[in-house]
């Protein structure tokens, strides 16, 4: 696990780099072959180096305030202007991939026609879309058989922590509970194998 601190105490570390990044999510009624219900839609994209993460990216405090910087951000990778706020950060941590980097995390709930929009900028206008960005991808959150789901998308690889983000961003907005939590962890281990 990666080692917590505050939003504060993080600004006040000299000789730090930050980066932020977002969790947006939103429900939907959508069902996938019209039976099984996705219950939420919940964002993360294919980054340039083949790894897993979310929206965001390098931040420098000394000019632009974090939240600030996540906007900038992304609206370089999202295509959109999407307003974030102090009161959407959940949490700040040191870097356990990347000494002297903090990384902080936000999330923000959207609905379902304004993340189908996003969806599309992304594509359409997004100035890093095909270069620090490959795509925006939809998390699966559902179960099927053989590991399909949720399952299989935990056994990709992940930049930082951003698959711990994600596992504890799904807990604490209750999108699914932390018995399916731990069978999605359960099974995408014995794949790994
Ligand atoms: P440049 O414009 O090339 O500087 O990239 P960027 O500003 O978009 O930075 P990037 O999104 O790559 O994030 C910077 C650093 O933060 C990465 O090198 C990773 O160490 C870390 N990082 C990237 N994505 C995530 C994420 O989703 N979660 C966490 N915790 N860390 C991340
Ligand atoms: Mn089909
Ligand atoms: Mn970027
Ligand atoms: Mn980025
Ligand atoms: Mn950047
Ligand atoms: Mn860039």
């Amino acid at each position: 696990m990666a080692e917590q601190i505050t939003r504060e105490d993080a600004l006040t570390r000299e000789g730090h780099r930050h980066a932020c990044h977002i969790m947006l999510y939103g429900d939907s009624s959508a069902k996938l072959f019209g039976k099984i219900p996705i219950k939420h839609i919940v964002l993360m994209q294919m980054r340039f180096d083949g790894l897993l993460g979310f929206p965001g990216g390098l931040v420098n405090p000394s000019e632009e305030t974090l939240e600030a910087g996540l906007i900038r951000e992304l609206h370089e990778e999202v295509g959109v202007a999407v307003p974030v706020g102090v009161d959407n950060h959940v949490s700040s941590c040191l870097s356990p991939s990347c000494p002297r980097l903090i990384t902080h995390f936000y999330i923000k709930k959207m609905a379902e026609p304004e993340l189908k929009e996003l969806e599309r900028a992304a594509v359409a206008t997004a100035t890093d879309h095909g270069l620090e960005v490959l795509g925006m991808v939809r998390v699966p959150l559902y179960f099927l058989k053989n590991g399909g789901g949720l399952p299989y998308f935990l056994s990709h690889s992940f930049i930082s922590n951003s698959r711990a983000q994600l596992l504890s961003a799904l807990q604490s907005c209750g999108l699914l509970s932390q018995g399916e939590l731990e069978k999605a962890v359960r099974q995408a281990q014995q794949m790994r194998r």
